[in-house]
């Protein structure tokens, strides 16, 4: 267990002791509102997503390069039972069956990534470009709109290429910019002619945070203080880039839209009557969205992150901010650089003020002088630092929106995954009524006004967690990674989003309660069938016992 992890374990412990010693702390204040019935704008686009290196497997197959996660998964201690995504959900293999998923669910989009080394091995364009992974994605592209899904995809999903990392530092060399604008532009060309949704960097907040500050992702690297915001300069600089590219060179041809992809939390004061707590709440979503949204939506960094770094690297005898600054003319090059703005959101947690003095031990997390805490009472089905509050939903899209001059939205990821003991459970009615509950927010703020254009459910398949590996399952449908086949097996809320689709949101209080009812009567006798596959596979799998391991066996713990 991480150390972040160990401390907040421990706020929710502190909170539990502060919830019984202070009676008058009101938690009603934000218990779930009533329930809306209504539908969304007709054109209103549902789908699901999943990414390149979490699904697609065929890690080293048809001159595909090694991605930096290729490599930091590989090292042992890295990820939870050193797992690998080197086979995955065979993605690479299976789209069309994937595809035919979709298709029955009536999906109107779906969201995946490109990889990059799959497209450039080296990274470069100049050194080579793999035609077969060209081939690849130009299949599955034709065969969605084949089917009338529209692709929305994604240029870097974490996984860049381990040449660049090896040769320069990765993203902490400014060179990155241009390497991926080529990588872009090539995109661009060769499949821009149909996909006309493009996503430069999902979710950066992770790629610079967890990869160059608190390395618990790929690359790895613990530069605590300075890594993350360096590698963020770096990539709102692509991302700007690349949007200038495609505006310049192929939007007139293409009549595409570029946006970028932000992870999200929404921060909820402890004590909305306390000053102090509303500036640390509004800071926790700063130094997460704004980080990134305000320098593109607004042309640089949120005030209170150049005061708040800005302060403690003087106090620590800086002669500069650790924030990089970006010049006059780059911030109106990056400013207004994004078509629509994808959301990732997935939980909530309350903020309160604290001090962190500046001096040794500085980080991102410090920097921002606050306190994350939960509520232990808010339902946790899976990743332990996945709480459902809906209600966080909807105020965070008004934030976007109040903010950020109402921007259009798509939401790009949304979902919830299960414990390892429910790992062979497909009546999975804690994702029902997290589908339900999120999905009715975003209703709600599109009342209120707010832009959303698409919903993404993630992710359509159980897949590669990252650094928990195949640990945390977030898919509509369940894959039995024990079978080398990785067969796919609907859960409840398959059905449950489904209607959702169908009825374009919540028509009325009988239909919407039938939904549920009749989405968990099959599931018992699909979990027999699942049981019955498992022991086959568990026997299959020991029969080969003395062959290398090809497949992970994890999930029996
Ligand atoms: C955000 C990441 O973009 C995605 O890849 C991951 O699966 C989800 N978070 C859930 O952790």
């Amino acid at each position: 267990m991480s150390l972040q992890r160990m401390l907040k374990l421990h706020y929710v412990l502190v909170l539990v002791l502060c919830v019984s010693a202070s009676e008058d702390f009101d938690w009603t204040k934000n218990e779930r509102g009533s329930f809306y019935y209504g539908t969304f704008p007709t054109g209103f686009s549902w789908g699901a997503g999943g990414s390149a290196y979490q699904t697609e497997g065929a890690w080293d197959k048809d001159g595909k390069g090694m991605s930096i996660w290729d490599v930091f998964a590989h090292k042992k201690g890295k990820i939870f039972l050193n797992d690998t995504a080197d086979h995955s959900c065979e993605g690479y293999y299976k789209f069309k069956d994937d595809i035919t998923l979709m298709k029955d669910m009536k999906f109107n989009h779906y969201r995946f990534s490109i990889s990059w080394p799959r497209i450039f091995p080296n990274g470069i364009k100049a050194d080579h470009i793999n035609e077969k992974g060209i081939k690849y994605y130009d299949d599955l592209i034709n065969m969605l709109l084949d089917n009338n899904i529209t692709p929305i995809v994604t240029l870097y999903h974490w996984d860049l290429p381990q040449v660049l990392q090896e040769k320069y530092g990765g993203w902490q060399n400014v060179s990155m910019v241009n390497y991926f604008n080529d990588f872009a532009n090539l995109c661009f060309e060769r499949f821009g002619d149909r996909v006309k949704y493009w996503i430069t960097f999902n979710n950066p907040w992770s790629s610079a945070v967890e990869g160059y500050e608190t390395g618990e992702h790929a690359p790895g690297l613990k530069m605590r203080g300075t890594g993350a915001y360096k590698a963020a300069h770096h990539i709102i600089k692509a991302h700007a880039k690349v949007w200038h590219t495609y505006d310049t060179q192929w939007r007139s041809k293409q009549k595409g839209l570029v946006g970028i992809s932000l992870l999200a939390d929404w921060g909820e004061p402890v004590d909305i009557t306390n000053q102090r707590d509303i500036e640390a709440a509004e800071r926790y979503v700063q130094f997460y969205m704004g980080w990134f949204a305000t320098p593109i939506f607004n042309g640089d960094y949120p005030q209170v992150m150049k005061d708040y770094i800005g302060r403690k690297s003087a106090q620590q005898g800086l002669g500069t901010s650790r924030l990089p600054v970006f010049s006059s003319q780059e911030k109106s090059y990056i400013k207004g650089t994004c078509d629509f703005l994808g959301i990732g959101h997935f939980t909530t947690r309350y903020i309160t003020q604290k001090n962190y003095p500046s001096g040794r031990g500085n980080s991102y997390f410090t920097d921002r002088d606050l306190v994350e805490l939960v509520d232990p009472r808010w339902p946790d089905p899976g990743s332990e630092w996945l709480y459902s509050v809906p209600w966080g939903f909807r105020r965070l899209l008004n934030f976007v929106k109040t903010q950020y001059g109402n921007p259009m939205i798509y939401v790009t990821e949304n979902g919830v995954s299960e414990k390892v003991q429910r790992c062979t459970d497909l009546c999975d009615d804690w994702r029902m009524q997290y589908f339900k509950d999120y999905i009715n927010e975003m209703l709600k703020a599109l009342k209120d006004g707010v832009n959303v254009k698409g919903y993404t459910a993630w992710s359509l398949l159980d897949k590669f967690e990252w650094d928990e590996g195949f640990s945390e399952r977030f898919g509509l449908f369940y894959v039995d990674f024990l079978n080398k086949n990785k067969p796919r097996y609907p859960k409840a809320s398959v059905q449950y989003y489904k209607r959702i689709i169908s009825s374009n949101g919540f028509p009325n209080q009988r239909e919407v309660e039938s939904w549920r009812r009749k989405a968990t009567e099959t599931c018992s006798s699909s979990n027999q069938l699942l049981a019955a596959a498992r022991r086959k596979s568990q026997q299959d799998n020991k029969e080969q016992a003395g062959m290398p391991k090809v497949w992970p066996v994890h999930d029996e713990v």
